[in-house]
Parts: C-alpha cells; structure tokens; sequence
C-alpha cells in the first residue's frame, strides 16, 4: 500500500535530477506517472525503471510552455489513465548571469520555461478539475532565489518569485474545486547545481547524502495525496531531512499621514520610522544569509 495507490500524476521535467527522483517516488507510492519532459532520452530511462519495478509510466516528450503540447498531454493522461489526481511543475533552467550583463535570451528563456512553463500546465489542470469535478493537487518549484532574491540570478529568482505567488493566487482561485495548490523550494545535487554546490556538505553528513534528489521526494509525493487537502497556498522548504514552511511577504510596519495625502519632504523625516519598528536595514540585504542552509553560494 502505498499512499498514491490508484491515483494519476503528471510530472514535468522527470528525465533528471528532482524530477526524476519525484516521478520514481511517486510510482513507489503507487501512482502511474507521466513524464513530461523536453529530452526524451532519460524520461524513458526513468519510465523503464518505474514499469521494471512493477509501476505504470508513459513518457509525453516536449516543452511545457508549450500551450499544444501541454494541452495534448492533459487529454491523453485522462484517455490512458482514466482520470487525473495531480501535477507536479519541475521543469526548469538555469542561466546566471549578473543582470547588467544578462542577455535578453537569458531573461527571455528562463522566464519562459518556469513561469509560462508552470502557467501552462496549471491551466490545463485547472480546466479539467473544474470540468470533471475532481479534486485536484498541484506541486510548483520555486527557490530560495525567488523568495530572498540570489546574486546572478535576476531571471531565475523573478521567475521563481512569480511562481511562490502564483501558488497562493491558484490556491484562491481553485479552492471551490477542492483543488490544492503548494510549492516547494529544494535544493539538492543535480546537474543544475554541480558547479554552485558545495560539494563538501555531502560528505560532511556521512552515509545520509544531504543533498540526495530523492530527499526532496517525500514530501511532493505527500502534497500529491488526498491526505493533503487541507493545505494549500503554501511554500515549503524541502532539501536532506529538514521541511520548513515559509512566510509570505507581511507587512511589518506601518506610518500614517493623518487623513491627507504625504507631502514628499516629509518622508525625509519620516520613512525611517518605518526601519525602526520593523527592524528592517533600509539598505540592499544578501538573501543567501537568510538561508538556514547555506549549501549554495
Ligand atoms: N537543484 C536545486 O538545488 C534546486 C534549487 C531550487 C530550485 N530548483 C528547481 O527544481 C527544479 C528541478 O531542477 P533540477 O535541479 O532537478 O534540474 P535538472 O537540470 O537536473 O532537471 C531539469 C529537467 O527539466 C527538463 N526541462 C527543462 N526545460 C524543459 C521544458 N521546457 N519542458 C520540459 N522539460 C524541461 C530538463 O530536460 C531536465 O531533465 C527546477 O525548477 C529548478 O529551478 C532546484
């Protein structure tokens, strides 16, 4: 027994790294999973291993930010598999570039393929919940770059950042279906990170691999079963043995002008005010020191 027995998940970019480790997870649970995944070579690496062990899996070989692509996908998981229980958003690149020198292909296609490439499939998902009456759950892949920001990472963590708000905006809009939506931001070992990963840290932990992929697995998996339905619009650090959840942008103080609009000079004395109840530096802050891990960097 497993805790996705029977159910349907649909994961993109399941060929490598996260991915990969969230596709095998999610067979052992017992789903029959979809690859959704531009390089069609590992998806079926990962589908072999998934029917070898026993496990359903077909592999869709394209680009999720492709409206027709994703769309054909949606409609031949539910004719193979009968229905459809979650999506998981994984796909993603990596472009680094320090902003000043970032080309506009760099920007253009890191924002395409994680925010057009999470929009596209969500929407498609959304569609047939609302359609079928189904409950639903969808799993985004956001980063601590998107939630602190990430030196030579602009594209990267906009896009991320887009998608951490984009997680609560479909949970608002699609709670009437009885459909969750939560992100995670992990971090583990994978192509996308084996020249910024401090390779050290793995060692450092002994025989538990810290940054093992498959530890980001158990807890997507949880977030894809029905025992999740009464979370959503959440963000959830995952990476080694640790989950936290993370708090969205608050307000943390306030200064008021009295019932009339501000006079600019005013602000001269007054905006500081606003440093000092918050305990906010009024001046840049480097969001890799607000990690708890600092594996990156
Ligand atoms: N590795 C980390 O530490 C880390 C940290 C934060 C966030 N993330 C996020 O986790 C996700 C997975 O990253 P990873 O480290 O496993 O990377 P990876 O490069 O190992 O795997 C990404 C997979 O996505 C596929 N892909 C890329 N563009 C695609 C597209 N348009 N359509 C379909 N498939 C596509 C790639 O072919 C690849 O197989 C990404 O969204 C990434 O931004 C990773």
């Amino acid at each position: 027994m497993g805790i996705l027995d029977g159910r349907v998940v649909i994961v993109t970019g399941a060929g490598r790294g996260i991915g990969r480790a969230e596709a095998l997870e999610c067979a052992r649970q017992g789903a029959a999973v979809v690859l959704a995944e531009f390089d069609p070579s590992p998806a079926y690496d990962v589908a072999d291993e998934i029917i070898a062990a026993g496990g359903r899996a077909i592999v869709a070989s394209g680009d999720v930010a492709e409206t027709d692509f994703v769309d054909r996908v949606v409609a031949s998981t539910v004719e193979e598999f009968g229905r459809l229980d979650a999506l998981v958003n994984n796909a993603g690149i990596l472009r680094t570039n320090e902003l000043a020198n970032m080309t506009d292909e760099e920007w253009d296609s890191v924002i395409r393929v994680h925010l057009r490439g999470h929009f596209v499939p969500t929407r498609a998902v959304c569609r047939y919940w609302r359609a079928s009456g189904r409950p639903g759950r969808i799993v985004h892949t956001t980063s601590v770059a998107g939630l602190f920001g990430f030196y030579g990472q602009a594209n990267y963590s906009a896009a991320k950042a887009g998608i951490a708000v984009l997680t609560a905006t479909v949970a608002s809009e699609m709670a009437q279906y009885g459909v969750t939506s939560n992100a995670i931001a992990p971090m583990a070992l994978t192509r996308m990170t084996t020249d910024i990963v401090d390779d050290e840290h793995q060692a450092k932990n002994g025989e538990f691999l810290f940054l093992d992929a498959d530890n980001v697995a158990p807890m997507v998996t949880y977030l894809c079963s029905a025992d999740s339905g009464h979370i959503s619009g959440k963000v959830f650090g995952v990476q080694g043995d640790s989950i936290e959840i993370f708090q969205p942008f608050t307000s943390a103080a306030e200064i008021k002008a009295g019932g009339r609009r501000w006079d600019p000079a005013e602000l001269t004395d007054r905006v500081g005010e606003l440093f000092e109840a918050s305990g906010i530096p009024a001046g840049p802050e480097n969001g890799v020191d607000k990690m708890r891990y600092k594996a990156l960097g």
